[in-house]
């Protein structure tokens, strides 16, 4: 029966300083954290079994999953006692997965694609490995398939420096790890134990010349959530597909709990959570995602951004382009600015006295540490 692994033990660095309080794998995207959307798609493919490969902040995961019965699946945990890599963490998990192929994911990336048309795909090429690809334009900073069309086999994998220097450096668009993979249990023979090694340099570019990869091409959403900016434009993606699959005319997907005042305008999309309040003559949207319990008094305007779960905006306050974490409290009248890839980032339990501003720049975001208390200006 196939299994699931889904890695979910690195740092976060690049999503810090909210990856301090809350691993990378438990973010919200749409109001979900990225790991459980994907583990609704490995159910969909009829994965009964997951093991979570977990490492820093492991607790956090454990304490949200549990067994997994609450979801559906039963849930497994290895645990290294610090991150051993993408194949570090695989070898670990060989005793739960042995059996069978089985699917492996990083955990860290938003998708909407079919999980089972993809392992049907892998069971009749009949190699050790199938990696989900994507095609993208400028794809340095992704591992880069080199792939023989007549076949789907792949040849090759360039890193960044190795691609830039190839043949195929000016071709505008080319596939891409996707981070998602079905293996056969074979792949246990080539990664050596209690080592720190990577499944995505150290493992499937040696494996191209003994055993058979292909790769399986995938459309629809795709993002990973590694850095903040590539949260939020994940979360408004994920949105936007969202509200497309949904076969309706809604523009904006609010929850039946939310309490919004009849004078609040909503500029599609927006995405509001379960029990939250939102007062007299706000402006919400465009892309603005806002979870559980959050309570905004009058007069706010909230666009481009995440607002997590039980956070507190008080009146005439302006939020754009940035991530809330969660319960912060913004009093009111504050002006929260970001600009373009630079957001204003608060981490947990933050506090921003009344009157300010907090304005990025072009060169850097702005970051808040959790349980700060912001009482100047930040421009
Ligand atoms: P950065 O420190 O910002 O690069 O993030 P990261 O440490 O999470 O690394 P990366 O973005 O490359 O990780 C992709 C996925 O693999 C994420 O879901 C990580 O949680 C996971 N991951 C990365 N390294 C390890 C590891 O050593 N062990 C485990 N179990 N998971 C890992």
């Amino acid at each position: 029966m196939t299994k699931g692994l889904i890695l979910s033990g690195g740092w976060g660095t690049r999503l810090r300083p909210l990856t301090c309080t809350i691993p990378k794998t438990l973010m919200p995207v749409g109001n979900k954290p990225v790991i459980e959307r994907q583990i609704d798609l490995l159910k969909n493919a009829g994965v009964t079994e997951v093991v979570l490969a977990v490492s820093v902040m492991s607790e956090y995961l454990k304490n949200y999953f549990g067994d997994g019965q609450n979801l559906g699946v039963k849930i497994h945990y290895t645990n290294e006692k610090s991150p051993m890599g993408t194949a570090g963490a695989l070898k670990l998990a060989e005793p739960f997965l042995k059996g069978d192929n089985f699917f492996m994911l990083n955990g860290d990336v938003i998708l909407n694609f079919s999980f089972k048309k993809m392992l049907k795909k892998h069971t009749n090429f009949n190699g050790i490995g199938t990696i989900a690809s994507r095609l993208v334009e400028n794809p340095s900073r992704y591992g880069v398939l080199i792939i023989e069309e007549e076949t789907q086999k792949i040849l090759n994998f360039l890193e960044k420096d190795e691609f830039q220097n190839s043949e195929y450096a000016n071709i505008p668009k080319m596939p891409v790890n996707a981070g998602v993979y079905v293996l056969e249990p074979e792949i246990f023979n080539y990664i050596k134990p209690k080592k720190k090694l990577s499944i995505e340099r150290d493992i499937f570019p040696k494996l191209t010349t003994k055993e058979m990869i292909y790769h399986h091409p995938i459309s629809g959403i795709w993002k990973d959530i590694g850095k903040p900016y590539e949260l939020l434009d994940g979360n408004i993606l994920l949105l936007k597909d969202l509200l497309e699959k949904r076969n309706s005319d809604e523009k904006n997907l609010i929850d039946k709990n939310a309490d919004i005042h009849e004078t609040v305008k909503i500029k599609p999309p927006v995405m509001i959570g379960e029990n939250t309040v939102i007062r007299q003559d706000c402006n919400i949207g465009p892309n603005a995602i806002i979870g559980n319990n959050v309570y905004i008094e009058n007069s706010c305007n909230i666009s481009e951004s995440l607002i997590y779960n039980e956070v507190y905006i008080s009146k005439k306050t302006s939020i754009r382009n940035a991530i809330i974490s969660d319960n912060c409290l913004i009093k009111e009248n504050n002006k929260l600015e970001g600009k373009g890839e630079n957001l204003v980032i608060l981490a947990n339990y933050v506090q921003i006295d009344e009157n300010l501003q907090l304005k990025a720049s072009n060169e850097s975001s702005i970051n808040v540490c959790h349980h700060e208390i912001v009482k100047d200006d930040i421009i």
